[in-house]
């Protein structure tokens, strides 16, 4: 059992997949239909502590100094079961958790959230486990998060079983690359991922194109980033975003995240691009748009979008780095 003086903090990056994950094929332990890979990012991230705590009644989760709901804690209690489980702990907790990253808009605050979750309580039920371990219970909170546990270029490996669907590194991102977030709407989106995915997986008639071309793409990418060919990799993530958005479009009822500005914000980098700017976009499951670039572009893209959005929507970003603990 962890006192409240002991408690120890965690940071998580949240990650943008350049090659999506959508479906799965086992919901309850997260098993995906496709691997992914994605990139971690150092402007956002979620900064979470666990104690466990015998005197409490029950679990109490805090986000952002704000006291959750039943539903909102019965997630994160469930997550941290699994914890229980393994250190045979009884005692509820206390999880306390920053976001500095809009919540559910498409931003990936349940990668950054469950990762530093998983990280918390990993240090907080003395498990020690190792990274490899921790992407695999991430996973079980939320897929996405199972990247989350590292920084740079990350791909998570669908695997066979849920002991070997976690990520690994492919490549540090210690090169000249970045995004530019274009944050379109940061409130929360009506539809989750988890339901979105779920939907798409159950009804377009797309989907098993999609998940032929994702594999090629993921195979394509990981060579150009072997290869630091900045180009191609910009190229392959614009194929597969639009790819996924399409799939989402055939499903029953239709799916869509985007709002007239996305619309707008894709234009532009078309505009830039043809400017002489390589940049190229991305999309998740909000109306949000991610511009993947050189980082040493990225002041002068930021200039061209500020002629049609406000400074405080855009946040220009580095590559994150893995999970880690930090001290208060
Ligand atoms: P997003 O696009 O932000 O990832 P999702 O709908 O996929 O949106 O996920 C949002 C969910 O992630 C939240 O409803 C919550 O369950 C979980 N989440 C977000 N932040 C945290 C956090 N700091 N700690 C625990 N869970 C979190
Ligand atoms: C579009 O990981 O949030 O961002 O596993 O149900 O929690 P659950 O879903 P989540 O989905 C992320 C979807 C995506 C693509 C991606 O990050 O790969």
């Amino acid at each position: 059992m962890t006192k409240l003086s002991d408690t120890r903090k965690v940071r998580a990056y949240t990650n943008i997949a350049l090659i999506k994950y959508w479906g799965k094929r086992d919901d309850k332990l997260i098993l995906p239909t496709s691997s992914s890979l994605s990139l971690t990012l150092d402007a956002f991230y979620t900064e979470t502590a666990v104690s466990f705590d015998e005197s409490l009644e029950k679990d109490t989760f805090y986000l952002d100094d704000n006291l959750q709901d039943e539903a909102a804690t019965l997630k994160v209690s469930r997550f941290l079961n699994l914890f229980r489980e393994q250190a045979d702990l009884k005692a509820p907790a206390l999880i306390k958790s920053t976001n500095y990253v809009p919540t559910a808009a498409g931003l990936a605050s349940s990668a950054s959230g469950m990762a530093a979750l998983a990280g918390a309580a990993n240090l907080a039920s003395g498990l020690n486990f190792t990274p490899q371990e921790l992407s695999i219970f991430a996973r079980q909170g939320s897929g996405s998060a199972s990247r989350s546990v590292y920084g740079g270029f990350v791909e998570w490996q669908k695997g066979t079983s849920s002991a070997d669907s976690y990520a690994v590194k492919i490549d540090n991102a210690d090169w000249d690359i970045g995004m530019v977030v274009v944050v379109v709407n940061k409130n929360q989106k009506e539809l989750s991922s988890r339901e979105g995915m779920k939907q798409t997986v159950a009804t377009s008639p797309f989907y098993a194109g999609w998940i032929e071309s994702t594999a090629v793409d993921l195979v394509n990418i990981k060579k150009a980033i072997g290869q630091r060919d900045f180009e191609q990799v910009g190229e392959i993530t614009e194929s597969n975003g639009m790819k996924i958005h399409g799939t989402m479009l055939g499903a029953n009822p239709p799916i869509s995240y985007w709002e007239p500005d996305s619309v707008l914000a894709m234009q532009l980098v078309r505009k830039l691009r043809k400017q002489g700017i390589p940049c190229y976009f991305t999309m998740d499951a909000g109306p949000n748009v991610k511009v993947l670039c050189r980082l040493s572009d990225s002041k002068e893209i930021k200039t061209a979008f500020l002629n049609y959005f406000s400074e405080e929507q855009l946040i220009v970003s580095g590559p994150g780095s893995d999970l880690k603990e930090i001290t208060f």
